[in-house]
């Protein structure tokens, strides 16, 4: 999970003894999957991580994660070299974060104590993990929780342009100027514009058992190459089509598949490659329908 940019090299203390890896403690704790670099950085500040017996609250402190003993609220922190990638579907109402301060339930409540133990306190589960970029309270489907900060990035950074397709309901039936402008690019409520997204109209909802026809709103399937704050609720506000429901349903070319809302499994090395594959012309579509519960 190192790079050889995260690196750098400790002159070493003497002759003959050979330069050792060293990182600062904050990017430590987040190579070693504890949590986020910014997070590690308030976590240090508030004297919740020791190095070696005593607290540390120097955030760039030079330390070797295979030598150094570090402990975080009292949970010793190891160099896991497994890779942890989970799948979770994660459900309407739930927020992406660890800790909720108004108490609302988090994704990890959906997880369990899997991705809250330190590996050393629970050596059959598969370790801290962090929830790789967010989805909405109100938004459902596929979240990828990992250890893995470079897959992490790759998975985020706009550079790599890994596709993230949704299925929204929004308000009333785009025309083709509307779908025109969420496919070519339009400004948000920021002024910064959007990049080309994938839109097709998957339909209009099927009615559920009992409840009356719904003619007033559509499905759209959007794949976008970025992740912006709310991004599909905005784009869907700036052309005048409020998203009413919306549930990620494939990250690259891995689909939400049959896990039920609240259900997690972890991912396999061929999966985790599906994720970050680019599939040929940047496009996630692959004609299924849209998602339903
Ligand atoms: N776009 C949104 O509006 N919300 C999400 O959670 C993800 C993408």
């Amino acid at each position: 999970m190192r790079r050889p940019d995260d690196v750098r090299l400790r002159r070493a203390a003497g002759p003959g003894l050979r330069p050792k890896p060293a990182l600062s403690l904050a990017r430590a704790l987040s190579k070693l999957g504890v949590c986020s670099r910014r997070e590690a950085e308030r976590w240090i500040a508030a004297g919740r991580v020791e190095v070696n017996g005593a607290v540390e609250r120097s955030s760039g402190r030079w330390i070797d994660p295979a030598r150094d003993r570090l402990v975080v609220d009292g949970r010793r922190v190891e160099d896991r070299t497994t890779r942890v990638v989970l799948a979770l579907h994660k459900p309407e109402g739930v927020v992406t974060t660890r800790v909720d301060p108004g108490g609302r339930p988090t994704v990890y409540d959906a997880l369990g104590d899997v991705g809250r133990l330190a590996p050393a306190d629970a050596p059959a589960q598969p370790g801290w993990v962090f929830p790789v970029g967010r989805l909405d309270r109100d938004t459902s489907g596929l979240l990828i929780l990992t250890n893995d900060h470079r897959l992490g990035e790759r998975l985020t950074s706009p550079e790599h342009h890994v596709p993230k397709t949704y299925h929204a309901r929004v308000r009333g039936l785009p025309d083709a100027e509307a779908l025109r402008a969420l496919r070519e690019g339009l400004p948000l409520d920021d002024g910064k514009a959007t990049r080309p997204a994938r839109v097709r109209v998957l339909g209009t909802p099927r009615p559920r058992p009992g409840a009356p026809a719904d003619p007033g709103s559509t499905w759209l399937e959007i794949v976008l190459t970025e992740g912006r704050n709310r991004q599909v609720r905005r784009m869907g506000a700036a052309v005048g089509h409020e998203v009413v429901e919306l549930v990620r349903v494939r990250i690259g070319r891995l689909g939400l598949g049959d896990l039920a809302p609240g259900e997690w499994r972890e991912l396999g090395p061929e999966e985790v490659e599906r994720l970050v594959a680019r599939p040929p012309g940047h496009c996630a579509y692959d004609g299924s329908l849209p998602w339903r519960p």
